[in-house]
């Protein structure tokens, strides 16, 4: 296809796709939840306001919101979902109540028939949605009423001190006096009873409930539903059909290209770095640090599971409890990650264009700078939060906004855009004279700032959300944030820089790049722009959400299937030329990108992403097994990978000894997969048996996931946890070397010669 042709479809499934999701977002606003003005018991007692309500989610987020349990699915997985579990526990309660009042008997004991009118009663009860859209009021029977008491004191015992729920703390690893003062329980009590009433009362003219009957729960009847069934099933169905039509595609591209020809000696060679080239060189130290104490606090956090309020003894729990350890551990991934591409962008920038803008070095110094007090400024931060020192306001602004992979304090995270900003100018005042020049990379240049400013730019609907928006709009802004990053953009990143750096190595012709890139850029973004939906289906959205979301998602597959092309080429290209050994590790972790996707975003993403397979497994261990596959599989092995690719360029005239490397390759990679195949996965299975068959609140529960089978698998992760913590290590101890001196070998041969130079590198470069 032309060029100009592949820009222009590109530009129509951007406008049209965001047609769609701008469209969907405008619906929620109908169909979420109502927060109630008042919930009051038919005898007049007021039992919570709005205020209340609102008060209570900004409690839930100071505690660490998603980090600790989760709401609606979307969150951690060792405490309940409280959602789920304020529904069951509710339920149960209504039914024991009744069975005591009308029999004297405890519901077990009562007979089949009588348990079965009873049931009817409570799906009755918990069903019909008395909402009045007049008087803003929810209205519940005496009965009702007087569970929500009831259940209000068992949740502030938990989150206070009282020594009765000691062991159940341990369990759900959340430390004694979690809130210290009882105004705000009394708050976060209010908040869980209004999320699981809106698990269970259906929407206005509806038979489903608000969350699409999400979390499964017999009790009230909250069970699958035929749309989610079929727009499974039309999924599976457009995920084949997306993969033939491709590899048709593909079938009719191939062989239309001539041989290649790879230059005889390494382009890059000539490569002198500038003096912003080379401080970028620290952005790579700190991503190195920060990989190994993300990894640490993995450790940590993946330990609290077996023992909630120590690690082997060593009482942690009251300064560094779960809800922080799990913040910091998720957002240091994002964190490094982020480092790595910025690096490599400021590094790749003046290389490109042979230009280095005035006070370049001071602006990439600069925007270090910002970067080190973003992530320390945050950490500290979400700390406070954490141990309710924070009062609601500051804990929105420089606290914890208990918001997964955007938990940072507001001024953090318009600090973090500024600074994002920030990088693109610099990256692209460096690349503009390359730009001007009107060469033949210029598609692939634009493309290029394209994938760029959408980082920074897509940053920004994490702005949208305030201190008290409802839940439902909150998620939607969010995951424009996460989704839309490693889903769409980050993909076209990925692409476009790979693509990149091998057109400047001369080993892919830029025609054929800039084609392959925009046809990628196309197919990714047509399915992962309104892909977004799949995080949604049960947070408060209309069924057509759920309808897009399953279709659009399932073509995200497609080019993932086949990316085993790419990765076979990339894998060709390291043997092309003998110069290319020097590049060898680099481009293995770039083959390492292209299994992961296929594995972790692909197949392990696929997984869990039917309505009929998320509806059972939102929230369970399949998740944590797709989300470090993806995102570490994917974004963090390219990150690695792009790192050695500028250390390369930063070393240029040394050979490396490898043998770290080598070893830090393949324990990573080994490492993940077992930390995935002997624990998370055979977990996760569990868990879905579980919640398939007793409901959802089961397969999270104390109860089930403090089983010994369970516990074992938990410690058969230390295996997989330990052979990937060596890997990084080993990484580390390679990229200490190229500066101490032990991972450089001697001077690169500069020309495609068999003459090999032995001299000895004794000091660094
Ligand atoms: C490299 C690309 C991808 C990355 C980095 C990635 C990463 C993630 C992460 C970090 C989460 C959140 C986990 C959590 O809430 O704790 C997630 C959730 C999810 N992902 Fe992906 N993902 C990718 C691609 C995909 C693909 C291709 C699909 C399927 C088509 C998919 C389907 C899902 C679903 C359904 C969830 C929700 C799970 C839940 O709420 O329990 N992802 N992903
Ligand atoms: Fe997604």
């Amino acid at each position: 296809m032309k060029v100009a042709k592949l820009w222009i479809s590109l530009g129509l499934v951007i406008a049209i796709s965001f047609a769609v999701l701008g469209y969907y977002g405008g619906e929620i606003y109908h169909s979420m939840p109502p927060i109630p003005k008042q919930v009051v018991s038919t005898d007049g007692t007021v039992l919570m306001t709005e205020q209340d309500i609102l008060d209570g989610q900004n409690v839930w987020q100071s505690m660490g919101g998603q980090e600790i349990g989760s709401v609606w699915g979307h969150g951690a997985y060792v405490a309940p979902d409280w959602s789920a579990d304020w529904l069951h526990r509710e339920s149960e309660m209504l039914l024991h109540r009744w069975a005591q009042t009308e029999t004297g008997n405890s519901y077990d004991r009562l007979n089949d028939d009588q348990q079965a009118l009873l049931l009817s009663r409570l799906k009755k009860e918990m069903r019909t949605n008395t909402y009045d859209s007049g008087s803003g009021q929810i209205t519940l029977s005496p009965d009702r009423a007087q569970t929500f008491t009831e259940l209000s004191r068992y949740y502030a015992g938990l989150f206070g001190h009282d020594p009765q729920f000691d062991k159940l703390r341990d369990d759900y690893a959340i430390p004694s006096n979690a809130l210290k003062d009882p105004a705000r329980a009394k708050a976060l009590n209010a908040f869980f009873f209004w999320a699981a009433w809106s698990c269970a009362a259906e929407r206005p003219g509806e038979n489903v409930s608000y969350t699409n009957n999400w979390p499964h729960e017999p009790l009230v009847g909250n069970t699958l539903t035929g749309s989610m069934v079929i727009w499974s099933v039309v999924s599976f169905v457009l995920l084949l059909a997306g993969i033939g039509a491709l590899a048709w595609y593909y079938a009719t591209q191939k062989h239309t290209e001539g041989e290649e020809r790879f230059p005889e000696k390494d382009p890059l060679l000539a490569l002198s770095p500038t003096p912003s080239m080379k401080a970028t060189l620290k952005y790579f130290w700190v991503v190195t640090a920060l990989v190994v104490v993300q990894a640490a606090l993995g450790a940590i956090t993946a330990h609290y599971q077996v023992e909630g309020s120590s690690f082997y003894g060593i009482p942690i729990a009251d300064w560094i409890p779960y809800s922080v350890t799990r913040t910091w551990h998720t957002q240091l991934g994002i964190f490094w990650i982020a480092t790595a591409w910025l690096a490599t962008g400021l590094f790749v920038a003046p290389a490109v264009s042979g230009h280095e803008p005035n006070l370049q070095r001071a602006g990439v110094n600069f925007l270090f700078v910002c970067l080190l007090i973003i992530v320390v400024g945050s950490m500290v931060g979400q700390w406070f939060a954490i141990q309710q020192r924070l009062g609601f306001t500051a804990n929105f602004w420089f606290g914890h906004q208990g918001y997964e992979y955007v938990d940072l304090g507001r001024f953090w995270q318009i600090f973090l855009t500024v600074g994002l900003f920030l990088w693109l100018f610099l990256m692209a005042r460096a690349i503009w004279p390359a730009l001007k020049k009107g060469s033949e990379t210029r598609n692939l240049l634009v493309l290029f700032l394209l994938a760029s400013t959408a980082i920074p730019l897509f940053y920004v609907p994490g702005l949208m959300w305030g201190q008290h928006t409802h839940l439902a709009i909150a998620e939607y802004w969010r995951w424009w944030v996460v989704h839309l990053w490693v889903e769409g953009f980050f993909e076209v990143f990925a692409t476009v820089v790979m693509a990149f750096l091998f057109t400047r190595m001369g080993l892919l012709r830029v025609r054929v790049a800039t084609g392959s890139v925009l046809f990628s850029t196309i197919i990714f973004l047509f399915g992962g722009i309104i892909g977004t939906f799949h995080h949604l289906y049960f947070s408060g959205t209309p069924i057509g959400v759920l309808a897009f979301g399953a279709a659009f998602s399932a073509l995200e597959v497609v080019p993932l299937c086949l990316i085993g092309f790419e990765a076979y080429e990339n894998l060709t290209l390291t043997r092309a030329r003998p110069w290319v050994k020097a590049y060898k590790w680099p481009i293995y972790f770039f083959v390492a990108v292209a299994f992961w996707n296929l594995v972790g975003a692909g197949l392990f993403g696929f997984f869990i992403n039917p309505p009929v397979a998320l509806y059972y497994m939102q929230g369970l261990n399949t998740t944590p097994v797709h989300g470090h596959t993806a995102l570490f599989g994917v974004y963090g092995t390219l990150g690695i990978g792009l790192m050695l690719f500028c250390l390369r360029g930063l070393t240029t005239n040394f050979e490396w000894k490898t043998g770290a490397l080598r070893f830090s390759f393949w324990a990573i990679n080994i490492g993940l997969l077992l930390m995935v195949l002997l624990s998370l996965l055979p977990i996760g299975l569990m868990q879905t048996w579980a919640s398939v068959e007793h409901g959802y609140w089961y397969a999270r529960s104390a109860e089930f996931m403090t089983r010994g089978i369970i516990h074992n698998f938990v410690w058969l992760r230390v295996i997989g946890d330990s052979i990937f913590t060596l890997g990084l290590l080993a990484l580390g101890w390679f990229i200490l070397g190229l500066k101490t001196g032990w991972s450089l070998k001697g001077e690169r041969v500069p020309y495609l010669s068999d003459k090999p130079k032995a001299k000895a590198v004794s000091s660094r470069k």
